[in-house]
């Protein structure tokens, strides 16, 4: 069993005795989209390296901080800097920021992804609404870490992604008038990107998207009773959906295409939330 509370009880002191104010919504940038937290105002960020016990972040594009923010009166704390399964780290350090996040206060949590299309309707560009997720490749290890948090919350019943912010990000896209696709993510632990046979198989049960985050803190976010929602960036075909290679550049390029249009959604919705 493990204990977040008590693993993590330094680093959350570390960060409460710091804070300008109790964040209510958490969102957390994913690759190539770290650049939306220069696009609110922020009053404190804060250097994930600096706090005793908080996993480094060694990915490009994902730079570690904890910014917190205003816009349009919400009050946010901006994950930058996710931790990942393929640097090596394990469940619990990868849902860090979110039991972070729960502790500082915040009841909603945006989480936002870079991701393959498997859908072939979907081009690179494109912004994709989670409405379910595929998480077989973490189930068995998610038992063994939510097992004494859904003690503690009474709460074993997975509720993603929350329909209140799924509408809230909707009506977003409308009045922003973004194309919106909605579908389902499927998990995959990395580093390798897919094969084009895996991509078949995701195809076939049922997902849209794949990528390597997202899904474990959703799950993890759920069961401590914060409302969560995720929006993929879709910036690139997945593996033998075009003759093109897969490469972290590919993902990182097209991030930064799109950012504008993320930007608005992403603070539409909070506007909305
Ligand atoms: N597969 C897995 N993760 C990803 C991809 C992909 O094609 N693109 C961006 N993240």
């Amino acid at each position: 069993m493990i204990n977040m509370n008590a693993i993590y009880k330094e680093t959350v002191e570390t960060i409460t005795k710091q804070i300008p104010f109790e964040p209510e919504i958490c969102i957390v940038l994913g690759s190539g989209l770290g650049d939306f937290a220069e696009k609110v105002e922020t009053v404190k960020s804060i250097a994930t390296a600096s706090l005793p016990n908080y996993p480094v972040s060694t990915v490009q594009g994902h730079q570690g901080f904890l910014h917190f923010s205003h816009y349009k009166n919400k009050k946010l704390l901006i994950v930058q800097g996710r931790i990942h399964f393929y640097e090596g780290y394990g469940l619990s350090q990868c849902v860090v920021p979110v039991h972070v996040a729960s502790k500082l206060g915040c009841k909603k949590i945006i989480l936002t992804n870079a991701a393959g299309g498997v859908n072939t309707n979907y081009s690179p560009g494109d912004l994709m609404l989670a409405t379910s997720f595929n998480g077989t490749a973490i189930k068995s290890e998610l038992t063994e870490l939510i097992g004494l948090a859904a003690l503690e919350q009474r709460n074993t019943f997975l509720d993603f992604p929350s329909k209140e912010i799924n509408l809230a990000i909707i009506k977003a896209a409308l009045e922003e008038k973004i194309l919106l696709r909605e579908g389902v993510y499927w998990l995959t632990k990395g580093p390798s990107y897919e094969t084009p046979a895996e991509i078949k198989m995701i195809a076939r049960y049922g997902s849209d998207a794949v990528g390597m985050s997202t899904v474990h803190e959703a799950f993890y976010a759920s069961t401590i009773g914060l409302k969560a929602a995720s929006i993929s960036c879709i910036t690139n075909f997945a593996a033998g959906l075009s003759d093109q290679k897969l490469s972290h550049t590919e993902v990182m390029d097209t991030a930064e295409r799109v950012k504008n249009s993320f930007e608005r959604l992403v603070k539409k919705s909070i506007e909305l939330m």
